[in-house]
């Protein structure tokens, strides 16, 4: 691939967008390879967590490929966001945890690639913000919806009408982000997290990643019915059985992850 990279060292899988000399802005061959890094990790049952970055300290990713927009006509101005749109929802709907490394500038396509992961640390450096109103336009790949989701319509319409880009500890502030490292140390940070994730039960975890998301665009009385029926599911799992009996032997699960 020519943008995208993929590291796989034992379950955790790293992708890296590295398009350094646009700051890894979005262009359609980075959202496709993204694409088909996604697919194929959500086929590979050895990777059970997947973390997101930027290449170099200065950008994760700096928005979609601005040079594509003044010859946008209206209808290809909708696909370009469809575009976008689907490759994101993609990454949202990974049964394994998806976390955001973000190592500087998250802005516009970039701040919702983070927003489109489940969980998002950042470097004391990253800076955050939808700036597309600086350019006459409206976030596209998501940011519409999952900015006001995440952190609640006014923090959000302050980031999205503003175009004003926050850092990092502003953005932890807001709850936009988890928590805050210095750049040196955010992926060995990141990864400590992973490995707490990764010593629980996946099936629970995607059970979880699934209910969570299901039930954002329902009513709470569907999203319970929805949490009881996966809570009945994750009964048929081999991990159950394992989780309640180390809890009552007073030993550390042994998950195998079915
Ligand atoms: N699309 C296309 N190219 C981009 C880009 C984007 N979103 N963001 C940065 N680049 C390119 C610049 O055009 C420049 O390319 P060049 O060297 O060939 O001219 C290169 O990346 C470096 O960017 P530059 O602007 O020189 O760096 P800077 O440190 O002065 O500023 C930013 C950094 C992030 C503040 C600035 O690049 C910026 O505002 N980018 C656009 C952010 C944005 O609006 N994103 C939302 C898009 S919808």
């Amino acid at each position: 691939m020519e943008y995208v990279k993929l590291d796989i060292h034992g379950a955790i899988a790293r992708v890296t967008i590295d398009r350094q000399g646009k700051l890894n802005a979005l262009n359609a061959t980075v959202l496709d390879e993204l694409e088909s890094c996604f697919l194929d990790l959500q086929e590979n049952s050895a990777v059970r967590a997947v973390i997101v970055t930027g290449a170099g300290e200065k950008s994760f990713v700096a928005g979609a490929d601005i040079s594509q927009f003044p010859s946008l006509t209206p209808e290809e101005a909708q696909a370009f966001s469809v575009r976008g749109q689907t490759v994101f929802s993609l990454i949202e709907s990974s049964s394994k945890p998806v976390i955001a490394a973000v190592n500087g500038f998250a802005l516009g396509g970039g701040c919702e690639l983070a927003l489109a992961c489940h969980l998002r640390y950042a470097s004391d450096n990253a800076v955050f913000g939808q700036p597309e109103v600086k350019l006459g336009v409206i976030a596209g790949y998501g940011g519409t919806q999952r900015l006001p989701r995440l952190i609640g319509t006014g923090r959000a319409l302050d980031l999205l009408l503003s175009g004003r880009m926050v850092k990092a500890k502003e953005a932890h502030q807001m709850g936009l982000v988890n928590d805050v490292f210095t750049l040196a140390e955010l992926l060995t940070k990141v990864e400590e997290i992973v490995k707490v994730i990764l010593a629980q039960g996946s099936q629970a975890q995607a059970f979880t990643l699934n209910v969570v998301y299901k039930g954002a665009g329902k009513s709470l009385a569907e999203g319970l019915k929805d949490e009881a029926t996966a809570f009945r599911n994750v009964f048929e799992t081999e991990d159950r059985v394992e989780g309640a009996l180390a809890f009552l032997e007073r030993r550390s699960p042994k998950f195998k992850n079915r």
